[in-house]
């Protein structure tokens, strides 16, 4: 029997998880366990390149977990863990540092971003993050690494490593491919239709955790335009606040776009609008309820991260052992 394709994927716990990594990321991860080798983790390492609240992370490295396991991915047929519970991501990231470029680096729109936004705060860390990346795909030497738009430039960063090393010491690692959605690939803020959701606008990013009654009064003030005629049509670059719904609206039902235009055909904001809130409030709920009873068992969440770890961890090892082998370290 062939052996089975190699998944992986990973979320900073930086802050609650939101409808742009389900839609984007984590959406695409489940249902996909009988048909490949998966491996999801928690990216906390990689959070600490921004000041964090210590109590905060680990909180929500945990409710990460629970989030996860909510969202359809089970534990017995995902290996589920934290990234600093196996140490391999370090080691690997340390030597994959040694085989990445400084204008690689220097051109990662993501730097660009944070060194913008903390100025007071641009480490060598937040500089090497794609290198740390890097090492988290090619250890479990994945075919595809499903993420969202905003982290196909790390992917592709990750495949000229990989072209490097190999170049040197031959076929060491597999080749990832990074795996966008149709849908969701790109969730915006619903007040900000020309940037990304992300949790630090949170009056236009919705969370997989809120309320309903929060997340449609979100919705009810999502921006829109003031296109009165025929207002509910495609067209990302006129209108963007309502491309980024009907993009929502399609990524939660399954619609396609022309079939949204004519669900609304001759209909206002007034009613478009709280549609997509409904139709977004009954997707989560579900994810929403089963969290919170995952969450409240702790001995069954640790169960669940130690088992990841333990299996992350031996497939890890293989690889690693090889790489340290290959740059030439003494075996110990
Ligand atoms: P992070 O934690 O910022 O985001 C996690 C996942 O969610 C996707 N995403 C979005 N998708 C659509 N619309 C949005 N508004 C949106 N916001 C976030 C991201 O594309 C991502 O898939 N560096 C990564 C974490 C990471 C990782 C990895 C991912 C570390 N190591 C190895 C894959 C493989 C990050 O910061 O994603």
């Amino acid at each position: 029997m062939d052996e089975k394709k190699v998944m992986l994927s990973g979320i900073q716990p930086s802050g609650d998880l939101h409808l742009g990594n389900y839609l984007g990321a984590i959406r695409n991860w489940a249902a996909r366990a009988e048909e490949y080798d998966c491996y999801y983790f928690m990216a906390d390492m990689h959070t600490i390149t921004v000041r964090q609240n210590p109590a905060d992370l680990r909180r929500r490295t945990l409710e990460q977990l629970a989030q996860y396991i909510a969202c359809g991915l089970d534990p017995e047929k995902n290996t589920l863990f934290i990234q600093s519970h196996v140490p391999q991501h370090a080691e690997l990231g340390w030597v994959l540092n040694c085989y990445t470029m400084f204008g690689e680096l220097s051109r990662m729109t993501q730097f660009k971003d944070k060194s913008a936004k903390h100025k007071d705060n641009i480490n060598g860390g937040l500089f090497t993050y794609p290198s740390l990346m890097a090492a988290d795909i090619l250890l479990y030497q994945p075919d595809f690494v499903p993420v969202g738009e905003d982290q196909k430039q790390h992917v592709e960063l990750t495949r000229n490593i990989v072209q490097r090393f190999n170049g040197i010491y031959g076929e060491v690692f597999k080749m990832p491919e990074p795996f966008i959605p149709k849908t969701g690939a790109r969730v915006m803020g619903l007040t900000t239709p020309d940037s990304k959701m992300s949790k630090s606008i949170p009056e236009g990013c919705v969370f997989l955790m809120e309320k309903p009654e929060d997340i449609q009064r979100k919705f009810k003030r999502a921006v829109t335009d003031s296109d009165t005629e025929n207002p509910v049509r495609y067209d990302p670059a006129g209108k963007p606040g309502v491309a980024n719904l009907m993009n929502i609206y399609a990524a939660v039902t399954g619609r396609s776009f022309d079939e949204i235009e004519a669900e609304f055909a001759g209909q206002g904001y007034g009613k478009f609008k709280p549609a997509v809130g409904e139709a977004v409030i009954e997707t989560l709920r579900p994810i929403r309820e089963e969290a919170a009873r995952i969450l409240a068992d702790k001995a069954y969440l640790e169960g669940v991260y130690k088992a990841g770890a333990e299996k992350a961890s031996y497939v890890a090892n293989r690889t690693l052992r090889k790489v340290y082998k290959k740059v030439g370290f003494v075996a110990r």
